[in-house]
């Protein structure tokens, strides 16, 4: 019977013990059918545990994952309408690209007519950009290759859901920049959705259409690239999605004035949460301006290069600004009024405090 259900996939208050090990606590999750879903987080928050339990290769200590609508406890990693990408993909190394393909079609019960067969596997690897490349043998074939006879193997089988975990951090970072546009054309070619697990921010951002941020086994955030990026709800999401600079902060008793440690004074806007006592303001480095010159308008302080780093486009500079600490600024070179400022150099950083992000002191991980 058709499900109604227009989630494909769903965690209620999902918690995973290993022995005495808490790997995920209370996940609550829903990924909208043909969602491109990314789990980001550092090593070890519970990432590919999520994944597994989708999966059916690990059970929940409690509560429920849905899939389509219906429950899937005890129901077997076979009986699950999901493929898995392994961080650590096993192709057959005896065998050639297309007999890698084919071999879980070719399990079928009942059986595949070899046509069908056939049709079936050139479909997925022309999905996957090998059509010419069914005779070799995998020993042939680059990293790269070798990940994209891994992903043909997995939707050849067409699951409504893909697992993938962490599929493109074996490659260099060239070919991983193509492979991430690669998977998103595929995501929206085949129209399944996709469940990525990746530790990369910058990966998650550019190819998913939800982020889930984790840290610590819970998630931190749930939203867009750019909810997430723009507005963190946190200071572990603005640090890990993205670089942040850090200023300690006190929000006055009028709950509109933060105290920073060099005496000076920005206001709090509206919509930045009204708190008060010690605070910790968040500032992009894309977000400073820096200039030669003290700009007339918003919030301004004067520091000395430290350190520069040339990236081609942009520039990272360190800048020490006094009683306040070191502030990390990127220089867009189009944008910039100035050529390339020295280390030794006196400068201004100025900024727009509405937006900066302002978080409790109690907040900091
Ligand atoms: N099979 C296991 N037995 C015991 N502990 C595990 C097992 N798998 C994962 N863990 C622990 O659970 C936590 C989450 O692991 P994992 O889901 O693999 O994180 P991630 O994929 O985000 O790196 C870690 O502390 C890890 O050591
Ligand atoms: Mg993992």
């Amino acid at each position: 019977m058709a499900s109604a259900s227009t989630n494909d996939i769903e965690f209620r208050s999902v918690t995973k013990n290993y022995g005495s090990v808490t790997a995920v606590t209370d996940i609550n999750l829903n990924v909208p059918k043909g969602a491109f879903l990314a789990l980001l987080g550092p090593s070890g928050c519970g990432k590919t545990t999520c994944l597994r339990m989708i999966g059916g290769f690990e059970q929940p200590s409690d509560g429920t994952v849905l899939i389509d609508g219906r429950e899937m406890n005890g129901v077997p990693a076979y009986r699950r309408p999901v493929n898995m990408v392994f961080q650590h993909y096993a192709l057959f190394p005896h065998f050639n690209v297309e007999q890698n393909v084919a071999y879980g079609l070719r399990q079928m019960r009942p059986k595949i007519a070899a046509a069908e067969i056939n049709r079936r596997v050139g479909e997925a690897l022309e999905m996957v950009r090998l059509g010419g490349f069914a005779k070799r043998r995998i020993h042939e074939m680059s990293g790269g290759q070798q990940q994209r006879v891994a992903l043909a193997r997995a939707i050849v089988n067409r699951p409504s859901v893909l697992l993938l975990d962490e599929p493109l951090a074996a490659l260099d970072k060239k070919l991983r920049s193509a492979m991430q546009i690669e998977l998103q054309t595929l995501q929206r070619e085949l129209g399944i959705t996709f469940v990525l697990v990746t530790h990369d921010q910058e990966e998650a951002l550019s190819m998913a259409d939800i982020v889930c941020v984790m840290s610590a086994g819970r998630i931190r955030q749930l939203g867009s690239p750019q909810e997430v990026y723009d507005r963190p709800a946190d200071l572990f999401v603005a640090d890990f999605v993205g670089k942040t600079n850090r200023v300690d902060a006190t929000v006055e008793t009028d709950g509109r004035t933060l105290r920073l440690g060099d005496g000076s004074a920005l206001p709090v806007s509206a919509g930045q949460g009204v708190l008060s006592g010690q605070a910790i303001v968040a500032i992009r480095p894309e977000a400073i301006r820096l200039t030669r010159v003290q700009a007339g308008d918003g919030a301004s302080f004067k520091g000395t290069v430290t350190h520069r780093i040339f990236l081609g486009s942009s520039a990272e500079y360190a800048v020490a600004v006094p009683g306040l600490g070191d502030f990390l600024v990127t220089a867009d070179r189009r944008d910039s009024q100035s050529d390339l400022v020295e280390p030794g150099e006196t400068v201004f950083l100025g900024f727009d405090p509405a937006g900066a992000h302002v978080f409790p002191a109690s907040n900091a991980a």
